[in-house]
């Protein structure tokens, strides 16, 4: 029998997270104060981030070592199976040995779990109370919530207005974690009143979510901030999927041809490429793909500038590609990558080539999750849905054996009512214009 799954035991979970940041052959832009123009200090984060996972987020040791107690919660799902979708390679008759990294079996049904237990475990052992933080689809305030849960602090959720109304059972999840979840923009912050007075139908974005609980943490002694995406010490958390993938590839005696990846905010993709970048610096053949939404194109149609990540002003300045931290983006379905910017890390890889990045409209990737759905069986994310569009795209037209590898970042049980609008027609396609684009990156701060 051909196996479908490569499974490694609970001792073979990672023991050390693993930062590209000193293999990188060039330096990293650093994080710059808006009010100074100078690189942030340590103590800039202070009021809202534990010393911990400052070090983390500036480090350039190569290996950091995961505590005891966060791998003693990772034992929960991972090792994660590494899948190689038989079914999907017959249906498409192709000679791509397709794989794919199922991230969709964490307790939250994504990969977000594996950063919010070590931020949660981080906060915890610095003495914080509460945490928080922001989501837009729902994933990563549901991760938050679960670790947040298993470590017993308390956990405050600034959640999309799009989302808080289209994905009432993510917040039915996040209740049950014990979690307050506030639809946003809210009256409870000065960030939030301020574009409530502005545009009282305002429906959100991640950008302001993201305003409303840095403000909250930076006002409050006992309350932290935590992020779900593009800071360095969430991507570094994510590289257990890359490392796991690598031994179970091992096993196989595969090496990838092909590693893919949806971007919102970059982890998912740095989780599983980063440990593959030295590889790809050998072997240049290797292509290494990020995939986004046409609404919501930052590595595509975005600029590589410093811009804040979040739309009120309040973050340190980040170089990355984006699309503007006012950006509005549509209400499309992949609730998840509708961020204005892009992890410093992955942006920095694909401003020096090294990652390649396309963009894809929700309907053709809809058609992908549909045809995956029927012959592997797991309904993914809309979000993770945007890698497997590729992978079929590559599969059909690749003649030669290839090893492609993807990463299902999480399943779509809580996306039926989105697949249900593609079901009965009723989903439309959207691409960003040019031209907001062009009017809200007439916005960005001047470095
Ligand atoms: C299932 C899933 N995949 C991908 C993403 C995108 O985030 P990131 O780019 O940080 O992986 C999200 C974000 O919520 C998500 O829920």
């Amino acid at each position: 029998m051909d196996n479908v799954k490569t499974l490694l035991g609970e001792g073979r979970i990672p023991h050390a997270w693993y930062n590209l940041v000193p293999d990188l052959p060039f330096s990293l832009p650093a994080p710059i104060h808006p009010a100074t123009g100078k690189p942030i200090s340590p103590d800039d984060l202070r009021p809202i981030f534990p010393l911990s996972l400052i070090k983390q987020e500036m480090s350039g040791e190569r290996w950091i070592e995961i505590p005891d107690k966060v791998r003693q919660i990772y034992r929960l799902w991972r090792p994660t199976p590494l899948r190689r979708a038989r079914r999907l390679e017959k249906y498409l008759k192709t000679k791509v040995r397709i794989y794919y990294k199922d991230e969709s079996v964490s307790p939250t049904g994504s990969h977000k779990t594996n950063t919010a237990i070590a931020q949660a475990y981080y906060n915890k052992e610095a003495g914080i109370k509460r945490l928080a933080t922001e989501t837009g689809a729902g994933q990563w305030g549901a991760a938050l919530s679960f670790a947040c849960n298993v470590f017993s602090l308390g956990c405050r959720v600034y959640m999309v207005k799009v989302s808080f109304h289209q994905k009432p059972f993510r917040k039915s999840m996040m209740r049950i974690w014990g979690s307050e979840i506030i639809a946003s923009p809210s009256n409870t912050t000065e960030s939030g009143r301020k574009i409530l007075k502005e545009e009282p139908d305002c429906q959100g974005s991640l950008g302001i979510a993201i305003s409303e609980a840095v403000e909250e943490a930076a006002k409050n002694k006992e309350t932290n901030y935590s992020l779900g995406s593009v800071l360095n010490h969430v991507l570094l958390h994510q590289t257990v999927i890359g490392l796991e993938t690598k031994e179970q590839l091992k096993i196989l005696k595969e090496a990838p041809d092909y590693l893919i990846a949806c971007v919102g905010g970059g982890s998912n993709f740095g989780g599983l490429v980063l440990p593959f970048v030295k590889d790809k610096l050998k072997k240049p053949g290797m292509r290494i793909i990020a995939v986004e939404p046409s609404a919501c194109p930052s590595l595509t149609k975005g600029i590589y500038e410093y811009d804040f990540g979040d739309t009120a002003s309040l973050t340190p300045l980040l170089k990355m590609f984006t699309l503007g931290h006012k950006f509005m983006p549509a209400g499309i379905h992949a609730g998840g990558l509708r961020y204005h910017g892009c992890s410093p890390l992955v942006s920095a890889l694909h401003d020096k080539k090294i990652i390649e990045a396309y963009a894809f409209q929700q309907l053709e990737v809809f058609e992908a999750a549909v045809l995956f759905a029927q012959t592997e069986g797991i309904i993914p994310a809309p979000e993770s849905a945007h890698a497997i569009k590729v992978a079929i795209d590559i599969a059909k037209k690749e003649k030669k054996s290839k090893c492609l590898v993807f990463n299902l970042s999480g399943h779509g049980f809580l996306d039926l009512a989105s697949y249900d609008k593609f079901l009965d027609r009723e989903l439309v396609n959207y691409a960003h214009p040019t031209e907001a684009i062009k009017e809200a990156l007439k916005d960005l701060p001047k470095v």
